[in-house]
């Protein structure tokens, strides 16, 4: 039988070789990239695995190779949380669902973090909805996974650096297995 490590290395091995959108990484380097920070931040194990996986959802659902392709948002962080949500506790697929809502509460929030954004970034914001109003910062915040998707969302701006060694997908293999048990 297939574990869920298994199943996430295969599925990085048929598409994570593609660019990360915009960026000068692959969709591999990014995850591994933004897991690698959150390790370094001793981060937990959930919420460094949420960070491996929070953009999975990009390669379950086939999305335009070119960013210039999207015409609408590919709400990928939905499509991710589910298929986590079938593998994984709230801890996991909570940041996840939320780490696209909370790029759009920094930028509404954080003035300093809008100017760091890439330009890719900055491109898919206003396909997400742009910054958050008011009443979507109150309902964002009252998220119980709010803090960690926060979280998982400076980690994932920080995983684009070209060339950048981390560890490889299987240093996670046993982590994700007894996260998923
Ligand atoms: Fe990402």
């Amino acid at each position: 039988m297939m574990t869920t490590s298994d199943e996430v290395l295969s599925i990085y091995a048929r598409c994570g070789s593609a660019a990360y959108f915009g960026e000068a990484v692959s969709m591999t380097e990014h995850a591994l990239q933004a897991a690698y920070f959150a390790q370094a931040a001793d981060a937990s194990d959930a919420l460094i695995i949420a960070t491996l996986l929070h953009d999975i959802g990009h390669l379950i659902e086939a999305v335009p190779d070119d960013i210039a392709d999207w015409h609408s948002d590919a709400r990928h962080e939905l499509t991710g949380s589910r298929w986590l949500g079938r593998r994984f506790g709230p801890e996991v697929c909570e940041p996840v669902r939320l780490h696209v809502p909370a790029k759009r509460f920094l930028c509404a929030t954080d003035p300093a973090y809008f100017k760091r954004l890439s330009a890719a970034s900055v491109l898919t914001l206003k396909l997400q909805g742009g910054p958050m109003s008011s009443e979507e910062i109150a309902g964002f915040q009252a998220e119980p996974y709010h803090r960690e998707a926060i979280a998982v969302r400076q980690w994932d701006d920080q995983g684009k650096i070209a060339g950048l060694s981390t560890p490889d997908l299987s240093h996670y293999r046993a982590l994700i297995d007894r996260l998923s048990a």
